[in-house]
């Protein structure tokens, strides 16, 4: 199997692009083949050609060729804390190739200014007693596109935003990995994928059974079954 090539997109730290970088580093399914940021300053950028992995920095992210060039051979396009919106016309020619990690359950807590902090102090404010991390699909809205897989956390009464952002990160860093294996040992499907826990392995699904033990304690397995 040669590994399906991934594109990721960055605006900041890169800390998902880490785990990427990390669990694909052996991985037959999947390999990070570039990393493009929106940014010439963005952290990530830096962590990226530690790997080895090329890199580029868009000079207009709100150009779609440009957008599409650099993504390059990449069947899979993953935004890793990217801020800016794909342009209509990159979504159209990439559509089902580009996800994106958001940091609670959506559709709550998603959509335009929701980013960053701000996120788990609405989370918080809301007096919800789950968040989580979800990855779906881009489309031309933000944070609206069909939901492939999440991952719940608790929120604990003594939360701060950032208590809450860090335990959320923890299981960002394992669903997202996951989540990029899952779709290329798919085959990067030209149609919406969902896949749900059921016991320690991801598998697809028309309904999302979420499994809240198994989730909980982490017992993931990565595999996918059509
Ligand atoms: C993550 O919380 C992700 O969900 C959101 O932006 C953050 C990026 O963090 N989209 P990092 O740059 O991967 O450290």
């Amino acid at each position: 199997m040669t590994p399906v090539p991934v594109a990721v997109l960055v605006s900041g730290g890169g800390t998902n692009l880490l785990a990427l970088l990390d669990a694909l580093r052996d991985s037959p399914a999947a390999r990070v083949a570039r990393v493009i940021a929106s940014r010439a300053d963005a952290r990530a950028l830096e962590r990226a050609r530690r790997a080895g992995v090329p890199t580029a920095v868009l000079t207009d992210p709100e150009d779609p060729a440009e957008l599409v060039t650099a993504t390059g051979d990449a069947r899979l396009v993953v935004l890793a804390g990217y801020l800016k919106r794909i342009p209509a016309a990159a979504v159209a020619r990439l559509r089902w190739r580009v996800i994106n990690i958001h940091p609670a359950l959506l559709p709550a807590f998603g959509g335009p200014g929701m980013y960053g902090r701000r996120v788990h102090e609405a989370v918080l404010a809301s007096g919800a007693a789950l968040s989580g991390a979800t990855v779906h699909y881009v489309d031309e809205e933000y944070d609206r596109g069909p939901i492939i897989a999440q991952w719940p956390v608790p929120v604990r009464p003594d939360d701060t935003a950032d208590t809450l952002a860090a335990r959320v990160l923890q299981v960002e860093h394992r669903l997202l990995p996951q989540v990029v294996e899952a779709l290329a040992r798919l085959g990067v499907p030209e149609r919406p994928v969902r896949l749900s826990w059921r016991g320690s392995a991801f598998v697809t699904g028309d309904n999302l059974a979420v499994d809240l033990d198994s989730a909980a304690d982490g017992r993931t397995g990565g595999r996918a079954d059509r």
